[in-house]
């Protein structure tokens, strides 16, 4: 027995050490900290569970047999997070650059399976070269048996992924199904092909910061939700979202014990929407005075900065926020806004978290760029989403809902539970100048009829004659009303008829 406690202790002690001191030593160098040290700050301290350290490779080709670390470029487990459960894959870059077998690809399944019968959270930390070269096509199957786990558990566990090095070619796949990628700045890069295949195929030079980094992802595509300056601040801010999260889909969030009187007015809300209909407003300043302690947890807000969405608590609940932003582009809805505010909708519907939508929204953006790129079927995507959505719904117009982006956003119409205008909103087929352009054409008098116009229509009484608002209310009121409602609509049940799945718009 010895002798095996020995060999034992001999593999913990070099799986440690993943490819060995200098290689560790080369992570560092590039600040980042190894796929070990980022569990540690990650997870609750001393409650990581490592399953599989002594798993190796069995490829024989390429030299391969002579060749094996324990563990095999992978670390994983399950662990808590601020004592709650989950399950991570962190890979180790140290150990032939992190890229994945089969036998890797293995270990990560079984987590992924366990995350699903558990119904804990599972995350994934990626820093990887990719599919392991010698190991062929038993490499790119793996990555095909983790795509269908992330798929199968899209809407069942929350599923994060942390970029924390590179990720390329087909890997880029499980991070893009996933609900919210992170990425560190500087020294993560996600793409499908490298710069050198870019400039055998395209011809075009271009970095793979330029290519793949984070502002390429945070900014343009749209592909993370976000980015951090390190590692251990993007881990950090990982253990500061779970902690809005519930951990599936059959739980709601955990309320937290909050500080922050339900009932407080906020008198500063009465003036903060400016008295001229075309002056922009921060509407990031209305969310921090609205949700408890000002804590709010923003999902993309490098992308479509047109569209505000991201997590706080309500009372201690926690809520989902959607809110227009006037100052960008007047807070039109387009392509990019209408995909962003879908899928953080969608995100928000399968794991039970109630929706506040801050409506001021002259419209979707008019054009031939717009149109062309499908405007139609995409801003299709947040009707959908918001329509579908069974948690609880709630409107709060500001100022402007103009024309089908009032219907859109969280209108009565598509199933919202509580509608509030303040006393400053605007509800209209159009703003003032254009529809006295077409409904008073000839008129002699245009600047009268306009002003008619906006006498009817610049103030919430015919949309609140219809019932189409439960109620105008002073926005000092606002959080009183809102924690008031999420309360009794708690008990909230709905359901959509039996489908296998809808076919949203894609
Ligand atoms: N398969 C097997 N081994 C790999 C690998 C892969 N896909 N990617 C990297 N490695 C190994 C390297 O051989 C090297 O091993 P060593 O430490 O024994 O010398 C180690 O990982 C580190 O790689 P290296 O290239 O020295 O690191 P780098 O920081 O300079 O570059 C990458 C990192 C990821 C940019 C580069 O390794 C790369 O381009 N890899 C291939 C990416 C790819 O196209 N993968 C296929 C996608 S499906």
């Amino acid at each position: 027995t010895s002798v095996v406690l020995e060999r034992l202790e001999q593999k913990k002690k070099e799986a440690l050490l993943g490819g060995g001191q200098h290689r560790i030593d080369a992570q560092h160098k590039k600040g980042k900290l190894t796929a070990r040290e980022r569990i540690e700050v990650l997870l609750d301290e001393g409650s990581f569970v490592e399953w599989d350290q002594l798993v190796e490779h069995d490829c024989i080709d390429w030299g391969m047999d002579k060749t094996h670390f324990a563990g095999d470029g992978v670390v994983t487990g399950t662990g808590t997070v601020n004592g709650r459960q989950v399950f991570l894959f962190s890979q180790d870059f140290t150990v032939f650059g992190g890229s994945l077998s089969a036998a890797y690809a293995s270990k990560i399944c079984k987590i992924m399976d366990h995350a699903e019968m558990v119904g804990a959270p599972l995350l994934g930390l990626n820093d990887s070269g990719g599919a392991r070269i010698q190991e062929g096509v038993a490499s790119l199957g793996g990555y095909g048996d983790i795509f269908l786990r992330n798929v199968l558990l899209s809407g069942v566990v929350p599923q994060i992924s942390l970029i924390m090095g590179p990720c390329a070619g087909g890997a880029v796949y499980s991070p893009a199904i996933t609900d919210f990628t992170f990425m560190v700045k500087g020294t993560s890069h996600m793409f499908i092909t490298g710069p050198d295949v870019v400039k055998q195929v395209t011809n075009e030079t271009v970095t793979q910061e330029e290519l793949g980094g984070s502002a390429a992802h945070c900014s343009t595509s749209g592909c993370a939700a976000g980015a951090c300056e390190n590692d251990v601040h993007l881990l950090l801010q990982t253990r500061r979202l779970l902690d809005f999260l519930p951990s599936n889909n059959q739980e709601k969030s955990p309320v937290r014990p909050c500080s922050d009187p339900a009932e407080r007015e906020i008198p500063a809300l009465d003036n903060i929407v400016p008295n001229s209909p075309i002056s922009p407003y921060d509407i990031k300043h209305i969310v921090e005075f609205l949700v408890d302690e000002g804590d709010f947890f923003e999902i993309m807000p490098d992308y479509a900065k047109n569209i505000v969405v991201g997590f706080a608590r309500m009372n201690g609940e926690t809520v989902g926020i959607v809110g227009n932003q006037p100052l960008v582009a007047a807070g039109c809805l387009d392509i990019n806004a209408s995909v962003k505010g879908a899928r953080f909708v969608r995100f928000c519907d399968s794991f039970n978290i109630p929706l506040i939508i801050l409506e001021d929204v002259p419209g979707f953006l008019p054009g031939t760029q717009q149109e062309h790129g499908g405007i139609i079927k995409h801003g299709a995507k947040l009707l959908y989403a918001l329509a579908e959505a069974t948690v609880p719904k709630l409107t709060v117009i500001t100022r402007k809902a103009y024309g089908g982006a009032y219907v859109v956003m969280n209108s009565k119409h598509i199933r919202a539970d509580v509608n509030y205008a303040w006393p400053s909103s605007e509800i209209a087929v159009m703003g003032s100048k254009g529809a006295v352009a077409i409904i008073c054409r000839g008129d002699p008098d245009l600047a009268k009829r306009e002003e008619e116009y906006i006498d009817t229509f610049a103030n919430p009484f015919p949309t609140a004659k219809k019932g189409f608002v439960d109620d105008v209310i002073m926005p000092r009121d606002t959080r009183k009303r809102l924690c008031a409602d999420l309360k009794w609509l708690r008990n909230k049940s709905q359901k959509n008829p039996w489908k296998k799945h809808g076919n949203i718009p894609l």
